[in-house]
């Protein structure tokens, strides 16, 4: 058994039901929307989101609802729809190991499709009255906007501090791993917001630690399903670079902004930035962050009793920082 089959293990039954209710709720009646979203659930990605639902809720409950599957759902429809979405902001043309929407269907489709993802995710929450739920998940989409957009501003003007970065992570990509959490454990325990809380945390610390690991994977040479070395070009500074601008002399600085400001579509140097950054131990150093964050997680969890469903979690944790793609 590898990994994710050892993760997903004890929760088998649910994630296969997921599927076909994930399928099911992106139903449309526009011939060409229909076969879009039959190629996006063709080719699905590693669906950590609804397996940490599902993890947490079986974890505090030691079974799920209905709710948990709806708010699984509305989950897996939000990311999809923020990766439709950043394709098109970071003019990328991959995505899970093929063409990325806006690739195949240009720009306009991929906003729009975007956008009915989203919709059909709101909706399916606010359909069956899960309002508990909803202000979890929308509190989500707002921070991804809000961490997309400062992101872009640091790029912008190119003064990004490693506090900001974190700011920046924490609000694109660990604030819809908390909301997993949360959302699994409100489902199954509405009124325990102690539970509800500990478990935004926990997942927001994870997070942190996935994000750190994805743009760890922006300095290797892939395959990882997607395109990497992309960030300098999209002038994103990331966590590696951060930390080798902090401790680079006076000049060495100057030339990385430099590179980065007027540079960054020229492939040599871009290649010459990535080897400073490597021998600035940068990689390292982004790495012993990624796993403080890992611990934090696994802290988080220690008090919760014995069960197969927190063994999955704390697989899972690993997962998210030694995963190949
Ligand atoms: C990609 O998330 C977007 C980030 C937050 C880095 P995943 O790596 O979970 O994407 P899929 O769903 O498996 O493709
Ligand atoms: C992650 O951003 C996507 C969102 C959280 C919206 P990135 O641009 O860093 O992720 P990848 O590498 O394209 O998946
Ligand atoms: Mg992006
Ligand atoms: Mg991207």
């Amino acid at each position: 058994m590898n990994i994710v089959q050892q993760i997903q293990e004890p929760i088998k039954v649910e994630m296969e039901l997921f599927e076909k209710k994930f399928h099911k709720s992106m139903a449309t009646k526009v011939a060409l929307l229909n076969r879009i979203t039959y190629y996006i659930v063709n080719r699905k990605g590693k669906q950590m989101r609804p397996m940490f639902v599902f993890l947490v809720a079986k974890m505090v409950q030691g079974e799920v609802n209905e709710r948990t599957y709806r708010g699984a759902s509305v989950i897996e429809l939000i990311h999809t729809a923020t990766l439709v979405h950043d394709d098109v902001v970071d003019d990328s043309n991959k995505r899970r190991g093929f063409f990325s929407l806006n690739a195949l269907w240009k720009n306009k489709i991929a906003v729009l499709v975007g956008d009915y993802l989203l919709s059909k995710g709101l909706l399916l929450s606010i359909d069956n009255g899960d309002f508990d739920l909803l202000r979890i998940i929308s509190v989500a989409v707002r921070e991804m906007s809000e961490g997309e957009l400062l992101q872009i501003e640091k790029a912008r003007r190119l003064d990004i501090t490693e506090d900001v970065y974190y700011e920046i992570i924490r609000q694109k990509t660990a604030t819809l791993i908390a909301a997993c959490c949360a959302l699994g454990a409100a489902s199954v325990e509405p009124d325990n917001a102690e539970l509800i809380e500990r478990m935004r945390k926990f997942g927001e610390v994870i997070g942190m630690a996935f994000q750190i690991k994805d743009d760890l994977f922006d300095y290797t040479d892939g395959p990882i399903g997607k395109p990497t070395g992309i960030d300098i070009k999209e002038q994103k500074m990331t966590l590696p670079l951060i930390y080798a601008l902090n401790t680079a002399t006076k000049e060495k600085r100057k030339w990385l902004i430099n590179s980065v400001k007027n540079h960054n579509e020229d492939k040599r140097r871009v290649k010459e930035v990535i080897d400073y950054v490597k021998e600035a131990g940068g990689l390292t150093y982004a790495t012993e962050k990624m796993i403080a964050y890992q611990q934090e997680a696994l802290q988080l969890v220690e008090g919760f009793p014995h069960s197969p469903f927190k063994e999955a979690l704390i697989t899972m944790v690993n997962y998210v920082i030694e995963r190949k793609k």
